[in-house]
C-alpha cells in the first residue's frame, strides 16, 4: 500500500496524542495533556500522567477520528509508542493500541518514540521533504538526545543523550527555583527576554576537554541547576535582590549554547550538513535564535518542525507507521510491550 492510512497512538510522557495519517499526509493530530495536574508538583508524575491516559484516551480517539473523516475500519494498520519514556504511562497505549487492533482486526506496528520526533518533520505541509541524512536534537522535558539519521526506519544511531536530567526538565528546576510557575521553559523565556546572557557565567556541562573523551555528543543539566541554585542562594544570603532576569537569560544561554555546540560538533564530525530540531525545548526563542545564527555561519540547513508537530504527538508515531507499512515490513507481534529504555 503506497499510502496507507494509519493511526498512532503516543502516550510515552504526558501527552495522549492521537494521530491520522495517510501516508505522509496529516489528517488529524489531537493531544490531550495532563500537564495542569502535574503543575502543583513541579514535574511531570508518572502514576497521574498514567491515569491521565486512561481516561483521555477514548475521548481522543472519536475526536482523531471525527477530525480526519475517517472509521476504525478504514484503516490500513495502528502504530503505537512502546518506548522509551514513563513505563507506566507507556503500557496504557500500548494496551489500549493491542485492543483497539485486535478489535477492529488491523496489523499494528511498535514504534520509537525519539525516531517519531524526526519523523514528524516529514509531515509538514509546506511541501518541502526532509534530506537525508541528518543530525537531529530531540530536546524535551523527558529526553535530550542526539541522532544521526541515515534512514528513519532502518538506520537511526543514538550518538549521545543526557547522563542526568533533560533540558526542559532543567528548564522546570530553575523556574521553580526562581518562584516561576510550572512548566518553567515558556516562563524562563519570558523573564529572560529582559536579562543579560552574559551577565553570569554558568558552568556548560561535559564540555571540559576530558568530559569530551567519553561524552563528546552527552549533555548534563544537573550540575547547571545546582550552579543556580547556588549563585541564588548566595546572593539571598548577602542580603541583595536576586535579578531574575538575569538569572535566568545566563541560564537559557548556557543550556542553548551546550546544546547547539554539539549538535553542530556532531554534523561537522559526521560531515553531515543538516540539523533537525525536535521537542517541547524547541518553543524556546533562544534555541531558535542561536541555532539559525551558528547553522547559517556553519552553512548546515536547519530544519524546525511546526511546534504542534515538535512536541509530543500521535502523527508522528503514525507516519512511521505508514512508512514500514508502505515499506511492506511485517506488523509487530502482539507479544511486544512497553519498553522505558527502548534503545533507537
Ligand atoms: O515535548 P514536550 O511538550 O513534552 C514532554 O517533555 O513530554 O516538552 C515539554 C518541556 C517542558 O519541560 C517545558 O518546560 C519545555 O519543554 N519547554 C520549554 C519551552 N516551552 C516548553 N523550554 C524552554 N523554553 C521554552 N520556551
Ligand atoms: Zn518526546
Amino acid at each position: 500500500i503506497r499510502e496507507p492510512l494509519v493511526l498512532g497512538i503516543e502516550t510515552s510522557c504526558d501527552e495522549t496524542g492521537i494521530g491520522i495519517v495517510r501516508g505522509r499526509t496529516l489528517l488529524a493530530n489531537v493531544i490531550a495533556s495532563s500537564m495542569d495536574e502535574h503543575a502543583r508538583y513541579g514535574g511531570v508524575v508518572p502514576e497521574i500522567a498514567a491515569r491521565a491516559h486512561l481516561e483521555a484516551l477514548q475521548p481522543t480517539l472519536s475526536a482523531a477520528l471525527a477530525e480526519a473523516d475517517v472509521s476504525l475500519d478504514d484503516l490500513d494498520a495502528i502504530a503505537v509508542t512502546s518506548g522509551p519514556g514513563l513505563a507506566g504511562a507507556l503500557m496504557v497505549g500500548v494496551g489500549a493500541a493491542k485492543a483497539l487492533a485486535l478489535g477492529a482486526g488491523k496489523p499494528l506496528y511498535a514504534v520509537n518514540h525519539l525516531v517519531g520526533h524526526v519523523g514528524a518533520d516529514v509531515l509538514r505541509d509546506d511541501g518541502s521533504e526532509i534530506e537525508l541524512p541528518t543530525i537531529a536534537l530531540l530536546v524535551s522535558g523527558g529526553h535530550t538526545s542526539l541522532l544521526h539519521v541515515r534512514d528513519l526506519v532502518d538506520d537511526v544511531e543514538l550518538l549521545g543523550e543526557t547522563i542526568d536530567d533533560a533540558a526542559g526538565e532543567a528548564f522546570d528546576k530553575v523556574a521553580r527555583l526562581l518562584g516561576l510557575p510550572y512548566p518553567g521553559g515558556p516562563q524562563i523565556d519570558r523573564v529572560a527576554a529582559d536579562g543579560d546572557p552574559a551577565a553570569i557565567r554558568f558552568p556548560r556541562g561535559l564540555t571540559l576537554p576530558k568530559d569530551l573523551e567519553k561524552h563528546r555528543y552527552d549533555f548534563s543539566f544537573s550540575g547547571l541547576k545546582t550552579a543556580v541554585a547556588r549563585w541564588v542562594e548566595k546572593t539571598e544570603a548577602a542580603g541583595s535582590p536576586v535579578p531574575t532576569a538575569d538569572v535566568a537569560a545566563s541560564f537559557r544561554e548556557a543550556v542553548v549554547d551546550v546544546l547547539l555546540t554539539k549538535a553542530l560538533a556532531a554534523c561537522a564530525d559526521r560531515g553531515v550538513p543538516r540539523l533537525l530540531l525536535g521537542g517541547g525545548v524547541v518553543a524556546n526563542a533562544r534555541v531558535r535564535e542561536v541555532a539559525a545564527a551558528r547553522c547559517a555561519e556553519a552553512g548546515i540547513e536547519l530544519r524546525i518542525p511546526p511546534l504542534s508537530l515538535c512536541t509530543d504527538n500521535g502523527a508522528m508515531i503514525a507516519v512511521l507507521g505508514a512508512e514500514l507499512v508502505a515499506r511492506g515490513r511485517r506488523p509487530s507481534p502482539l507479544s511486544f510491550g512497553a519498553d522505558s529504555t527502548l534503545p533507537v
